[in-house]
């Protein structure tokens, strides 16, 4: 595997263990409402920072670029059914996002699992379909380039502040919700 897909590969592994984590909260049910809100405050944080401005910004910016340019279609085929999902997914935190003001938790709940079920089908093709046809077509000199480019971006996006945030906040849920 080159390395820039490689990078895409472990930001699954970090996103889907957060789901993980997600559905851990979602079947607690218990607890403090304001307990359980404030772990979905940070969960909507996570999402929209790390999944979607960090990761798909590196898919959509970079590597979907990249593929377009060696004559992959961009609409109509895999790349624009990976956009699509993209938006969808962007649709559903936003109502995370909406109920969490409303402490509407059911409703949390609800647009929470239509993300984990959209996300992991999204992950699944992006790891067994497009990342194998991206080290097909992509070598190793522009994979590296390529990394370099997603590591700029992270950079910008997240820098090193938020990136230790989220570190910690995601120890904080392993912890309280005992997900290995
Ligand atoms: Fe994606
Ligand atoms: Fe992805």
């Amino acid at each position: 595997m080159g390395k820039a897909t490689q990078d895409l590969k472990k930001e699954h592994d970090a996103i889907l263990y957060v789901l993980q984590i997600m559905d851990k909260m979602m079947l607690s049910g218990a607890g403090e409402e304001e307990t359980l809100l404030r772990y979905y405050d940070e969960v909507v944080f996570f999402l929209k920072t790390f999944a979607d401005m960090c990761h798909h910004g590196k898919e959509e910016n970079y590597l979907f670029k990249a593929l377009v340019k060696k004559g992959v279609p961009n609409e109509g085929g895999l790349i624009g059914a990976m956009l699509q999902e993209h938006a969808q997914g962007r649709d559903y935190i936003a109502q995370m996002g909406r109920c969490h003001t409303k402490k509407d938790i059911a409703g949390f709940n609800r647009a929470a699992a239509h993300y984990r079920d959209l996300l992991k089908r999204h992950i699944d093709k992006e790891n067994n379909v497009l990342f194998p046809m991206a080290d097909n077509m992509i070598d190793e000199q522009e994979q590296d380039i390529l990394f370099e480019q997603f590591e700029q971006f992270e950079e910008n996006i997240i820098g090193h502040g938020i990136h230790e945030k989220l570190h910690a906040m995601i120890d904080t849920w392993a912890e309280a919700f005992r997900v290995e």
